[in-house]
């Protein structure tokens, strides 16, 4: 880290990258051993597919890989690296074997809000980009496979494993972070569990109850800070836990669920990976131009909850 402040406060999404596990399962795969079928499975998640395999610190340095080349960086100019995760591949250290393993020579910690972290990260890494820090890897991994227990139909068909990450720079002037918030309510906790060790527990009706309302309202306060409207966002970036969700979010905001970005199909809940793998899906195909307002939106085990409101380009 920079021991002084450059006097830039503001960052900008220089590169990302993503990265999902070769191996393929699907629902009918699941259908084998399970009793469930893809009927079921599809018509209450909207998920088809998910993949599995894969650790968090090799999919973190594929996904973080790509984010540093995107950006052009060579690893020594990184100043931070924050890695979002709730299934660290150890109890402690994982981030820094990412960083050992991207050459980065730079400090490195995991942060752990299960489904909100990476919007956690994000809000972290442009606080040490206020103080002073130019530029910050962001990795978002979970391997949600390694806890879930596949004999547990409630659960088993809903979780998976994958990486996104992204490159944040300082600019002059304000930057692309528009508004944000972080929000937590652990009277919840018992809803969406995990022992040290342990499997997913989960009241998946309840959890899906509150999901909407901790969302939407962490969202709003985060639209309110940037002084805009859902009329204004031309694309939401929500957790992908569930295709109800999404669209009764989307719904609330009062806007079509077109202007989604939506992977679940194909992806399954990734937890921290969800929403930057769904971001750089969206920005791969072409659908953020400068000046689009998008939101970040997410919620998980805690329960926690965290939104952005990023305006794209926002150099100043
Ligand atoms: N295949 C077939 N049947 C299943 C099943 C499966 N995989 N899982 C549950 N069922 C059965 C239940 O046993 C129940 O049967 P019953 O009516 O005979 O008792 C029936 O389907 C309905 O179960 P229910 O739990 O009421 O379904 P649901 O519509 O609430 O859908 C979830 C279940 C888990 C998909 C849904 O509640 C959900 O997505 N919740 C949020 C979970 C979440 O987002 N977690 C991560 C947060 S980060």
């Amino acid at each position: 880290m920079p021991a002084t402040r450059t006097g830039a406060a503001g960052a900008v999404i220089s590169g990302w990258g993503m990265a999902l596990p070769d191996k393929v399962v699907t629902n009918h795969d699941l259908a084998e051993t399970l009793d469930t079928s893809d009927e079921w499975i599809v018509t209450r998640t909207g998920i088809s597919s998910r993949h599995i395999g894969g650790s968090t610190v090799s999919l973190s340095v594929a996904s973080g890989q790509q984010a540093l080349d995107m950006a052009g960086l060579t690893p020594e100019r990184i100043d931070a690296l924050v890695v979002a995760t709730t299934t660290p591949d150890r109890q402690w250290g994982t981030a820094a074997m990412i960083q050992e393993q991207l050459g980065l020579s730079c400090g490195a910690y995991e942060v752990n809000a299960a489904c909100s972290g990476f919007v956690y990260a994000l809000v972290n890494a442009h606080g040490l980009i206020a103080m002073g820090a130019n530029r910050v890897l962001i990795i978002g991994t979970d391997t949600l496979s390694r806890i879930t227990d596949w004999n547990d139909r409630a659960t088993a068909p809903l979780f998976a494993d994958a990486s996104g990450a992204v490159v944040l720079e300082s600019v002059e002037g304000r930057g692309q972070l528009l508004g944000w918030d972080l929000d937590a309510d652990g009277s919840a906790s018992e809803l969406l569990w995990a022992e040290v060790g342990g499997t997913v527990n989960m009241e998946g009706k309840e959890v899906f109850r509150r999901a909407v309302r901790i969302m939407m309202d962490s969202a709003e306060k985060s639209m309110r800070h940037a002084g805009i409207t859902a009329d204004d966002l031309a694309l939401i970036v929500p957790h992908q836990a569930n295709i109800r969700i999404i669209q009764a979010a989307c719904d609330r905001l009062g806007v079509e669920i077109e202007r989604a970005a939506v992977t679940i199909d194909h992806t399954g809940n990734t937890s921290s990976a969800s929403i930057p793998v769904a971001l750089a899906e969206a920005l791969n195909a072409g659908r953020v131009a400068d000046g689009d307002h998008i939101l970040l939106v997410g919620f998980g085990g805690g329960m926690t909850a965290a939104s952005a409101v990023l305006r794209w380009g926002g150099t100043s």
